[in-house]
């Protein structure tokens, strides 16, 4: 009897593999395998320092990097070695939305000890992530997220693939713990939980050898609470592939700097321009500042020049663009926090005054409510075209997030911008963003500044 095991040797190791590949593996369903939500000590800080305890999937910060091919399925069964309830949900996947993983809203959250079972299809390629999603604010800051990579059906034209994870984090400099206090109210009244100590990785000097003239396939993932990346390139020439996993149109050189809000993503394409024996960097500019995120020191030898700019990485299907003529309106208006003008909203079917909403530790307040509400924003027929204006009253960025469905934002001449998951819109400004209805269910749309989505920023919509 030939197991399993001896199959995938024999299998992986001829040309069996090719030949008969397409019906062997379409049939069986995937393994069932177990994504582990737990304690776990990392040596996040650098050696001289204590390890740090973090929860991570399968005792890991970031968690594993889950790859498939686009339009292949992923399976988990995701259990709770945690001390409370958790969730998982699949950040920027237009997937059922019983597998968006949003406690009170999709499922219940999963408690200490029970499981819940994953299983959906990955409908586009691109750079995605997965991240806890019950108390976010602390299970996110704790290290529970991973990274998920669809693959486009053809290899891009790149020599490598690498993910790079963005994160901070707020850790106390003598015993190198993270802050247990997520409910300090200046987080939440002001920019958010930020940290003092950065990495790629979980990695504070995170590093990776290049050669020459390689180009190498950047997947940048923005993982932290509220801090907002801005990022450079030094000895690497590059291109904004893809943002929030979907594929730009045309290739845009990236010769100054990308922003990256919590939840967002960038695809980069960067050729190594520095030379032998120099290092090229990813550079983080802080107020006009750089420093280092990642090192990419050019070892002996050279890949071949690349003439060309890249080519656009493969549209994904059934992306209609929203008839804006024919749209429904929206309007979304973002008050509250600290030096803001909100006076009074309601929680919880009373109205509160600032004052008192402080008490309750919640400072902001979407088109007057406080927090999720029993009637969603907005209840959309499936396939209507949307289109949003989003007014940010208040003195801080936010990062709004859409579940299950991506958006273009609308230029001022009318225009579609990209498709994007998450908005990153400063205090003060008016944005408007268009999308096609196209997934029915109910979807959370929300601030991805964590701190602000646990204190008020978070609503939802329902597609029928
Ligand atoms: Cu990345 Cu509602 O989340
Ligand atoms: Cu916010």
């Amino acid at each position: 009897m030939q197991t399993r095991r001896d199959f995938l040797m024999r299998a992986t190791s001829s040309a069996f593999l090719t030949t008969v590949a397409s019906r062997t593996w379409a049939e069986p369903e995937p393994p069932q395998s177990r994504l582990v939500a737990r304690q776990a000590s990392v040596q996040l800080a650098p050696p001289a320092y204590p390890q740090t305890e973090i929860w991570g999937y399968d005792g890991t910060m970031p968690g594993p990097l889950i790859r498939v091919r686009q339009g292949g399925r992923v399976v988990r069964r995701l259990l709770n070695d945690l001390p409370q309830a958790t969730s998982l949900h699949w950040h920027g996947l237009r997937i059922d939305n019983a597998m968006d993983g949003v406690p009170g809203l999709t499922q219940q959250a999963v408690a200490t000890g029970a499981s819940f079972d994953i299983d959906f299809v990955a409908p586009d390629a691109g750079t995605y992530w997965y991240h806890a999603h019950n108390r976010s604010m602390e299970q996110v800051a704790r290290g529970l997220y991973g990274a998920l990579v669809v693959e486009e059906p053809e290899r891009p034209d790149v020599d490598r693939d690498e993910v790079l994870i963005l994160d901070d984090w707020l850790l106390n400099q003598d015993t190198a713990q993270i802050d247990a206090d997520f409910s300090r109210s200046h987080d939440r009244s002001h920019a958010g939980r930020l940290g003092n100590f950065i990495a790629t990785n979980g990695q504070y000097d995170h590093s990776l050898d290049v050669r020459r003239h390689e180009r190498l396939r950047l997947r940048l993932v923005n993982a932290a609470n509220a801090r907002i990346f801005e990022l450079a390139l030094s000895g690497l020439n590059g291109w904004v592939m893809a943002l929030d996993g979907m594929p730009l149109e045309r290739p845009q050189p990236l010769s100054d700097t990308v922003l990256l809000g919590p939840g967002q993503r960038a695809d980069l394409f960067v050729d190594v321009v520095a030379e032998e024996g120099k290092t090229a960097y990813l550079v983080r500019v802080d107020n006009g500042e750089g420093f280092v995120q990642s090192a990419f020191p050019v070892m002996p030898g050279s890949s071949n020049a690349r003439a060309n700019m890249p080519d656009p990485l493969p549209p994904n299907p059934d992306m209609g663009a929203p008839d804006l003529a024919q749209a429904r309106r929206l309007r979304l208006h973002m008050g509250g926090g600290a030096m803001g003008r909100l006076r009074s909203a309601v929680l919880d079917g009373e109205r509160r005054t600032f004052r008192e909403m402080a008490e309750a530790n919640q400072f902001w307040a979407f088109n007057d409510m406080i927090g999720m509400t029993a009637a969603p924003l907005a209840e959309l027929s499936l396939g209507e075209p949307v289109r949003l204006e989003i007014v940010n009253d208040t003195a801080f960025p936010h990062a709004m997030h859409l579940h299950g469905m991506h958006f273009h934002e609308i230029a001022t001449d009318g225009t579609l911008g990209p498709l994007r998951d998450t908005l990153l819109s400063y205090g003060g400004q008016t944005r408007e963003i268009a999308f096609v209805a196209h997934n029915p269910g109910d979807w959370l749309f929300h601030c991805h500044m964590l701190s602000h989505a646990e204190s008020g920023m978070m609503t939802w919509m329902r597609v029928v």
